[in-house]
């Protein structure tokens, strides 16, 4: 039996089967950059980063200084109570990083499901209204009021209703379900009045407190949303008195080739959360919104006891300074390039196989054709050394850490030309037959 066997064996007596989704039985020991080593000694090219929160790559030397200094210095003292200095200084770095030219306020969490727990909390208190809108195939994260946002997955939700209430999700504006020959504009006016549908007939838009969308659907596959249909959105919001608020969970820290997925927009929003890379993967999470909408709710509506640890916002303090030294924004939109450049031809290589390729920087969705051929390329991935996982099925998500050289891409790409290959010939089929990916 192999070490990884080994591990996963004993781990599966004791573990909670809802706390993975299953892919391939690995075991990560170390990582370094984008690369990754199992238990085995086995390397692998890193294309998941760590569900995005690995922006910085694994383990950077000033990240992993940072967090050593601070250990050292204190580990935590709860900022429900005391202020320290690392945590403090953070909060106007990240104010001052999101977008929007007026005075802003955080407020810290421990994950990014519950950023998203605070800005409903925020959202009906500022605004004394109790309904909030997201979007279907939204991932907002575990937590009642985030997995209530959500809407991505019947595990989800399934035995352990009810649900938060005044809680509406809206058709998402999904390129999928643009129909042919239709353009943007035309798509977005009918996707927009799907929305407005609800609106009119049930749902009083007076008792809407906010909307909040992912400018760039993470988990719904990595899709865009089209530029008139936000412009539309942003301003029935405007007009309505109803707080608009994206999450950048996922998208953020330069993962799309801009800072923020919203900046491809040019929209401010009222409110957004942050949350996996703030802190290279470090339980860290933030809520933050125009001051006043912040200034809403008093102690102790929102505190947890290691929200806020020295040691995580040390490791923010590093992350940012890695983003902005290394200029990764600009590195995820030049890399992309390349990477848009690669799937394309292999999608002219393979029609049949990849029917559609969606590139933002680093961050990519890329459709695979027929039952189960994601799960088998990711499956021939993982034997070449590679880790890719799939959405909904049949996407597959290309998100690796900003730092990856150029060397490790091409040698990324040839390895997933291979995998492309090897199934486009019927070749591959994956030995467990259990259900994987979502
Ligand atoms: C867009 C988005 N929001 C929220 C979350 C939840 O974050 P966390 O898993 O840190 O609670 C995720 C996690 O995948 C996400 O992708």
């Amino acid at each position: 039996m192999s070490q990884n066997e080994h591990i996963l064996d004993d781990e599966a007596k004791a573990m909670a089967p809802s706390s993975r989704i299953k892919y391939f039985d690995m075991v990560i020991d170390h990582g370094k950059g984008a690369l990754l080593y199992d238990a085995d000694g086995k390397e692998y090219i890193d294309l998941l980063a760590s569900a995005s929160s690995a922006n910085t790559g694994h383990s950077h030397p000033h990240v992993v200084e940072a967090i050593q200094k601070q250990a050292e210095k204190l580990i935590h003292f709860t900022p429900a109570y005391y202020a320290n200095s690392t945590t403090s200084s953070l909060l106007q770095r990240l104010a001052d990083l999101a977008p929007g030219d007026f005075p802003k306020k955080v407020a810290l969490g421990n994950s990014g499901s519950d950023a998203n727990d605070a800005l409903i909390k925020y959202a009906r208190a500022y605004t004394k209204r109790p309904y909030i809108i997201s979007f279907t195939g939204a991932y907002h994260g575990s937590t009642y009021g985030s997995m209530t946002l959500s809407g991505v997955s019947l595990g989800m939700a399934r035995q352990m209703g009810p649900l938060l209430p005044d809680i509406v999700k809206m058709p998402f504006p999904d390129v999928h379900k643009m129909l042919d020959d239709e353009s943007e504009e035309d798509f977005s006016e009918r996707l927009f009045a799907q929305f407005l549908e609800p609106i009119e007939n049930w749902l009083p838009k007076e008792e809407v407190a906010c909307v909040l969308i992912e400018a760039i659907q993470g988990d719904g596959g990595i899709v865009k949303v089209p530029d008139s249909y936000m412009h539309l959105l942003y301003d029935f919001c405007q007009m309505n008195g109803i707080l608009f608020a994206v999450d950048e969970i996922n998208q953020g820290f330069g993962r799309s080739g801009k800072t923020w997925a919203i900046d491809h927009f040019g929209i401010a929003p009222d409110l957004m959360t942050i949350g996996k890379s703030v802190a290279s993967g470090m339980p860290l999470s933030a809520l933050i919104g125009r001051a006043e909408i912040m200034e809403a709710l008093d102690a102790p509506a929102h505190v947890f006891t290691t929200s806020g640890n020295p040691v995580c916002t040390a490791a923010a303090h590093a992350t940012l300074d890695v983003v902005r030294d290394e200029k990764l924004a600009e590195r995820s939109a030049s890399l992309g390039e390349l990477a848009e450049k690669f799937f394309v031809e292999e999608q002219k290589k393979h029609p049949d196989l990849i029917t559609g390729v969606r590139m933002y920087g680093l961050d990519g969705g890329i459709d695979i054709a027929g039952k189960g051929k994601a799960d088998q390329i990711i499956y021939r991935l993982f034997e070449l050394g590679v880790i890719m996982i799939t959405l909904r099925d049949t996407i597959l998500r290309f998100q690796p850490p900003l730092v990856i050289t150029e060397e490790q891409l091409h040698e990324a790409f040839k390895r997933l030309s291979q995998a492309f290959e090897d199934v486009a010939a019927g070749k591959v089929q994956i030995p467990s037959q259990n259900h994987i990916g979502w």
